[in-house]
């Protein structure tokens, strides 16, 4: 498939003529994308995948059961595809202690977080903002918020030219619409999206992903508020009913086909195959989902069977394993704010869990101790982190 995506204009950079990449405004067209063939069946795989998922969330007794752990490991993978290296450990160890110097890598994880947070909660607010320029523009304000991002132009749309790939725009691999263009390309994605367009809004997820990191709006930042912008759209269009889809892992584990995908959008105009592609990718993150969610169940079932069983077990100490799956990482103080106890019953409480080897304490030290729910934390981090 074959067809033309967008337009060139040539701008000057530095006193160097390049070719800057216009999108056409969406849906894809002169062909239309039909969804039939190979593409309706990976759309119907992603669809049941993604209801699977639903399902497994609904089986357990409150959805921030999973939402705690599976949005900050979306959050990790979304920026080790940036580079940072923070682990779900560093980041969950770093709640549990809150230690004053945050890494960096820490802060730009946590940061993703507040930035889904805040985006959801306008969303789901009839007074706050809609699905808009301005909500990614605050968005991205929240993730490039501290050391890191400061000199990056945080919340606001680019007044320059940028560019993907090469130590300059005259050798990139991609040049993105010359900053004048940037407003009214992004206008017309925001109005595509509150558009009537009758592709399944699945594909519309993934379409607006394209469209975007085409616009590419930000200096940096780009990719972790498009992938965002999935997550939104997943959930506004009702495809989840909450942000459980952690699709960076199957798109990290595919990056060179991720890129390949979005830049054969631009050269060859095939969405075609970039729908295949994202649908596969949905289906498998889902189907991931599906099976963590259910080994995680499993886990606090047997756990909660053998420290009922314990001969020394107490009620701090099973509330405190209900309360695990919110905290993996506790130490006595945070475990005793969550649990709103004193310290001693609390320690008491993570002493039984050790004794079980629910708990493992990590640091090896004897003071400001950390524990974390080892077996929990190894099947949610899978390999991936
Ligand atoms: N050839 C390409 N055409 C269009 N977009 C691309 C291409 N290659 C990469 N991208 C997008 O650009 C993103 C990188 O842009 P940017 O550095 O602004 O975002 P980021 O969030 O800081 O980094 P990252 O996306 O790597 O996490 C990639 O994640 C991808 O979504
Ligand atoms: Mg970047």
């Amino acid at each position: 498939m074959s067809r033309e995506t967008g337009r060139y204009r040539v701008t000057k950079v530095h006193d160097e003529q390049v070719r800057a990449f216009i999108p056409h405004p969406l849906p894809p067209a002169k062909p239309p994308l039909v969804v039939a063939g190979e593409i309706a069946e990976t759309h119907g795989a992603a669809l049941t995948a993604l209801a699977r998922l639903g399902v497994a969330a609904a089986l357990v007794p409150s959805t921030d059961w999973f939402l705690y752990g599976f949005v900050r490991k979306e959050a990790v993978l979304t920026s080790q595809i940036e580079g940072t290296q923070a682990t779900l450990r560093d980041v969950l160890t770093y709640e549990a202690t809150q230690q004053t110097d945050r890494p960096e890598d820490v802060e730009a994880v946590c940061n993703y977080v507040e930035a889904l947070t805040y985006a959801r909660k306008q969303l789901a607010n009839p007074k706050g903002l809609p699905l808009s320029t301005r909500l990614l523009c605050q968005a991205h304000r929240l993730l490039m918020r501290g050391g890191r991002g400061a000199d990056q132009q945080p919340g606001e749309i680019r007044r320059s030219q940028n560019w993907i790939g090469g130590s300059r725009p005259g050798n990139a691999r991609f040049v993105p619409p010359p900053p004048e263009e940037v407003a009214e390309a992004l206008a017309a994605l925001e109005r595509w999206l509150h558009s009537d367009d009758p592709l399944p809004p699945l594909i519309k997820a993934g379409l607006a992903h394209v469209q975007f990191e085409t616009i590419h709006p930000f200096l940096d930042g780009n990719g972790r508020i498009g992938r965002l912008l999935i997550a939104l759209l997943v959930e506004h269009w009702g495809l989840l009913g909450q942000p459980l889809l952690y699709l960076s892992v199957a798109l990290r584990r595919q990056q060179q086909e991720y890129y390949a995908r979005l830049a054969a959008v631009r050269a060859d105009g095939d969405w075609e195959g970039w729908t295949a592609f994202f649908l596969d990718c949905v289906r498998e993150a889902a189907d991931d989902g599906v099976d963590v969610a259910q080994a995680l169940h499993a886990l606090l079932a047997r756990d909660r069977a053998r420290l009922v069983g314990h001969k020394r077990a107490t009620v701090a100490a099973i509330q405190l394993l209900d309360e695990l799956p919110k905290h993996p990482v506790v130490t006595v103080p945070h475990a005793a704010d969550v649990l709103s106890l004193t310290a001693p019953p609390t320690r008491k409480a993570i002493d039984v869990l050790a004794s079980l080897g629910v708990l493992r304490e990590t640091t090896g030290k004897q003071r400001d101790r950390v524990y974390a729910y080892h077996e929990y934390l190894r099947i949610l981090t899978g390999d991936e982190t």
